[in-house]
């Protein structure tokens, strides 16, 4: 394929999030965040391993496939990318085909995953979760598919200030609830930068009391928007309590 195939079906494709370079082709070049995502890559991918031969992944809402493409280049051994959206699944097997790597695409959403029994050494989850109605569930069944570590990443805004959980509240006493440390989750009923799929939008203490609660312990945070986690039991146990019995 030469670089004028490239560009025309680049072109073709629609319109892209992601800025992907297709052997000197750039799919978003005019992206409102900069060189989208691999100016954040730089940071989340400095903190996984180099090499990741004969590790699983799976990419959840992957667009064009940047992360999942990324993992197979270091050598991933089997990296399944899924989105809702079928036109980005589209951009995401042509870059595929382009750059000669082996990922395999499917038209899911998210919460198709409640069905599966596979588990993934490593679980991407990045800027999804603002963009459902179901936040919590769908991590609760992400976490359960996580074997070594997940890579979460998420819009914020608020507060950035943490403070660790209390055991229990008073309810008589109001006061937590305006320390700047506690967990919100905004909620947009309209629309958000002109997108009305942003539905909450957490500060970072909610963010990460999400991630704890749903069983995924940060043991790294390489930049401001993005945590890699570990799973614990809790995973397995917020899926027998909370999931298993009402799927
Ligand atoms: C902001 S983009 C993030 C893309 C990519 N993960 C990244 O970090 O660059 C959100 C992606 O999530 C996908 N998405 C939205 N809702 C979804 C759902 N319910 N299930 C799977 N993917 C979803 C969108 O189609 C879109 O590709």
């Amino acid at each position: 394929m030469t670089s004028a195939d490239i560009r025309q079906q680049v072109k073709a494709l629609g319109e892209w999030f992601q800025n992907l370079d297709l052997k000197g082709v750039a799919t978003a070049p005019r992206h409102y965040l900069g060189d989208y995502p691999a100016n954040k890559w730089r940071q989340i991918g400095a903190a996984l391993p180099a090499r990741m031969d004969g590790l699983s992944v799976l990419d959840i809402g992957c667009n064009a496939g940047f992360h999942a493409l990324e993992c197979r280049r270091r050598g991933a051994r089997r990296v399944l990318g899924i989105d809702a959206d079928a036109r980005y699944l589209a951009q995401a097997r042509f870059a595929a085909e382009v750059l000669a790597l082996e990922v395999e695409f499917e038209h899911r959403s998210v919460y198709a995953l409640a069905a599966m029994r596979e588990r993934f050494d490593y679980v991407f989850f990045l800027g999804v979760m603002y963009h459902l109605r179901y936040p919590l569930y769908a991590l609760d069944l992400a976490a359960r598919l996580t074997r070594q570590r997940m890579v979460f990443q998420t819009m914020l805004r608020g507060n950035e200030a943490t403070a660790p959980p209390a055991a229990d509240y008073d309810f008589w006493d109001g006061s937590p609830f305006a320390q700047p440390g506690f967990p919100k989750l905004h909620f947009i009923e309209q629309s958000y930068a002109g997108d009305p799929t942003n539905w909450w939008i957490p500060n970072r203490a909610a963010a990460e009391a999400m991630l704890r609660s749903a069983g995924l312990e940060p043991v790294a945070h390489p930049e401001a928007e993005t945590w890699i986690c570990a799973p614990t039991e809790r995973a397995d146990y917020v899926w027998e309590r909370e999931l298993a019995g009402t799927l």
